[in-house]
């Protein structure tokens, strides 16, 4: 009984606490908002974590004194998931790995922790979800038996976040590992493992664990087909950087992206690829997202995108075929349906493309998600070159953002843009007329450059200009 005295019940919604449970909340009225929750006074979550790792809190002083300051990184040898993460990991800070079930979460880890022994530190993975012969047969797999990583690596098959802490406290790792946090429990708390109480609380302890320890923290999490890791918001803000490992896993294609990040850009993308021997970085795309034909069908132009600071070409692919049967359809894949959607209003009123009654496919090739704005042009580009059967010139690419008026915007980043697309053998560009007062940029060598200042025009210079 003197166990359960600890614990409260505490809204999710308005904070108000019951030491039961009960429903509706009393204070709010809301339903299913009460976690179990350790009540402990001297805990307070997401305060001052993690920067610098154990250092104490320092007296205010000039903001002068901090020009240049950098949470120090330490690089975890996968070149895409250090850009995402914004040069490596901070030691003391906490990361979430989020995913779905076999996309490849542990691998990834095993894989970083191979980059950590490299470079002369230590590792403790902490895993509730496979047991220590698992693990070494993944490592094995992956070719890291002969290396560091074997010495290096300690493995520890524990759920008890309290008993993870010590064994961190004890063998001050570079690195923790805690695979997942969905199994992850806290003894003092009575729900099972997963529930978002226990989720919590364990992520709390492992934070402060990360703190104390100095140790760079990485927790995996489970990603439901909702896209919620258990008790979403609640995580979100106890660790420093959320990041996601999406891909289709029938497909080799794996992307890295943060989805909150204290210490970096969210706007980084990181693309892999999983392989027989794990996963592969792939650091030049090239012209991985490019149809290789000698001629391009109807329907498709190449975007010259820019994922955070890397450029990259990626091929819009749009089919247009008439509605068989009630309301047409407007289907995407890997881009925005209801960008689409409103792509399709735009191309109907503002430039006279009658897709009113027409069932509307689009999609990215190489099975890539992206939902840059500038794409808003090639699609628009795409679906007009479906519906009038009439092909964009192979060696064209064309990027800009599209208005409800069907005005174009520029958009960011346009010379480094076209210089990859010139690098590519790409010869013509179509692009948004710069705002007025602006300088064009210069355009790359080999390279011809249309600007114009509407859909219509683009269309035009798309279609007849070869
Ligand atoms: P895993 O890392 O276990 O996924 P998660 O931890 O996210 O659940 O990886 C799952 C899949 O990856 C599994 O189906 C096998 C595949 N895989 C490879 O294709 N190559 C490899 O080298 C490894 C280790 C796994
Ligand atoms: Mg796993």
């Amino acid at each position: 009984m003197a166990k359960r005295q600890r614990n409260v019940w505490l809204c999710q919604s308005c904070a108000f606490e019951f030491p039961a449970f009960e429903q509706p909340c009393r204070s709010c009225g809301k339903w299913e908002t009460l976690v179990e929750t350790i009540k402990e006074p001297a805990r307070s979550p997401g305060a001052g974590l993690a920067v610098g790792g154990a250092r104490r809190q320092l007296p205010p002083r000039p903001l002068r004194t901090a020009a240049g300051e950098r949470a120090p990184r330490v690089p975890l040898g996968i070149a895409e998931l250090d850009r995402v993460l914004g040069g490596g990991v901070v030691p003391g800070s906490i990361v979430l790995l989020g995913g779905e079930p076999g996309i490849g979460k542990s691998t990834l880890l095993l894989q970083a922790a191979a980059g950590i022994a490299v470079g002369g530190g230590r590792i403790l993975y902490a895993s509730g979800e496979e047991s220590a012969a698992q693990i070494a047969d993944r490592a094995a797999r992956l070719g890291l038996m002969d290396g560091p990583t074997a010495d290096a690596m300690e493995l520890f098959s524990e759920h008890d976040a309290e008993l993870i802490g010590e064994a961190a406290r004890a063998s001050r790792p570079t690195l923790l590992i805690v695979d997942s946090i969905q199994t992850a429990t806290v003894e003092s708390l009575d729900g099972v493992a997963g529930s978002v109480g226990q989720v919590r609380e364990s992520a709390a302890v492992l934070a402060r664990v990360a703190r104390e320890t100095g140790a760079a923290t990485i927790l995996v999490g489970h990603v439901t087909k909702e896209g919620s890791i258990a008790g979403p918001k609640t995580l979100e803000h106890l660790v420093d950087a959320v990041i996601m490992l999406d891909g289709d896993r029938h497909g080799s294609l794996r992307t890295l992206r943060a989805a909150k990040n204290r210490f970096g850009s969210t706007d980084e993308l990181g693309l892999l690829e999983m392989s027989e021997r794990g996963l592969i970085a792939i650091e030049d795309p090239g012209r991985a997202f490019i149809d290789d034909r000698e001629v391009r069908a109807p329907g498709a132009v190449v975007a010259p995108l820019l994922e955070g600071s890397r450029p990259m070409l990626v091929e819009v692919q749009a089919l247009v075929a008439g509605t068989a049967f009630g309301a047409p359809r407007r289907t995407g894949r890997g881009l925005d349906t209801a960008r689409l959607a409103l792509l399709a209003a735009v191309l109907v009123r503002r430039a006279g493309i009658q897709l009113g009654d027409r069932d509307i496919y689009a999609n990215l090739v190489g099975g890539i998600e992206l939902d840059e704005p500038a794409l808003d042009l090639p699609l628009a580009l795409a679906l007009a070159s479906a519906h009038g059967d009439m092909p964009i010139n192979r060696l064209t690419v064309a990027i800009g953002e599209v208005g409800l008026l069907g005005e174009l915007r520029p958009v960011s980043g346009l010379a480094r843009r076209l210089r990859e697309a010139a690098r590519h053998g790409f010869t013509r560009a179509i692009v948004p007329a710069p705002r007025r007062g602006s300088q064009a940029e210069p355009s790359p060598e080999g390279m011809k450059v249309i600007a114009v200042a509407t859909l219509s025009e683009a269309i035009r210079e798309a279609l007849d200009g070869r």
